[in-house]
């Protein structure tokens, strides 16, 4: 059984469908531990909370600084011998010494083709920008925001009339199919990260 956490700031519905296709089912060996958020009213808590997975939530303001913090968020990690952590819309970036602890142990999910439009928002910028094609990455987390190995990418196409939220749930879409089975490949031992790059055995 792997035990992971999930680390969310909104609304989760990534999380949400790694609760569905993934959380101690039959055929898949994980088990979500915890979910947590900086964010005590993000909705995705309570989708934990629904499917009996402690939800917990720190306040980056109670701590003095970013790295007391993550020593905290470290701790419960410690307390849930957590072996992945997945990032599903959670909008803080870990501090570098959480990274290292973890080096190729964190997954993360942003809403644009990276290395294009990196950052908080990966949505509004393309389409200002004016692309084409948009898309969603999943991405091992380094040192810095966005920049770790790419595991798996999926293209959107970008329609003349889209708005930000038409865009991004097309590009959800493809969130939803692509996150768990990203998280089940890693589970099983699949995913080999060689310099930058990511290499999958299926
Ligand atoms: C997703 O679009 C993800 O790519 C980005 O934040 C969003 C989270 O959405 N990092 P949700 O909370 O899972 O619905």
């Amino acid at each position: 059984m792997m035990d992971i956490a999930v680390f969310i700031s909104g609304s989760g519905t990534n999380l949400q469908t790694l609760i569905d296709k993934l959380h101690k089912d039959r055929d898949v060996d994980i088990d979500i531990k915890v979910v947590f958020s900086d964010n005590k009213d993000a909705y995705g808590l309570e989708r934990a909370k629904k499917a009996g997975i402690p939800a917990i939530s720190i306040k980056l303001k109670d701590s003095p600084d970013r790295e007391a913090f993550d020593e905290k968020i470290l701790d419960l990690m410690e307390q849930y011998e957590i072996e992945l952590v997945v990032l599903a819309g959670y909008m803080k970036v870990l501090t570098p010494k959480f990274v290292q602890k973890y080096r190729n142990k964190i997954l993360n999910i942003h809403p644009a083709l990276l290395p294009s439009f990196p950052g908080s928002h990966g949505v509004k910028p393309a389409l200002e920008y004016g692309v084409k094609v948009s898309g969603v990455t999943i991405h091992f987390v380094d040192e810095g925001v966005d920049t770790g190995p790419i595991v798996a990418q999926a293209a959107v196409p970008v329609l003349d009339d889209d708005d930000e939220k038409t865009l991004h749930a097309r590009i959800q879409i493809e969130e939803h199919r692509l996150y768990p089975e990203v998280v089940k490949m890693y589970s099983e031992g699949k995913l080999k990260v060689v310099g930058r790059k990511v290499i999958i055995n299926r």
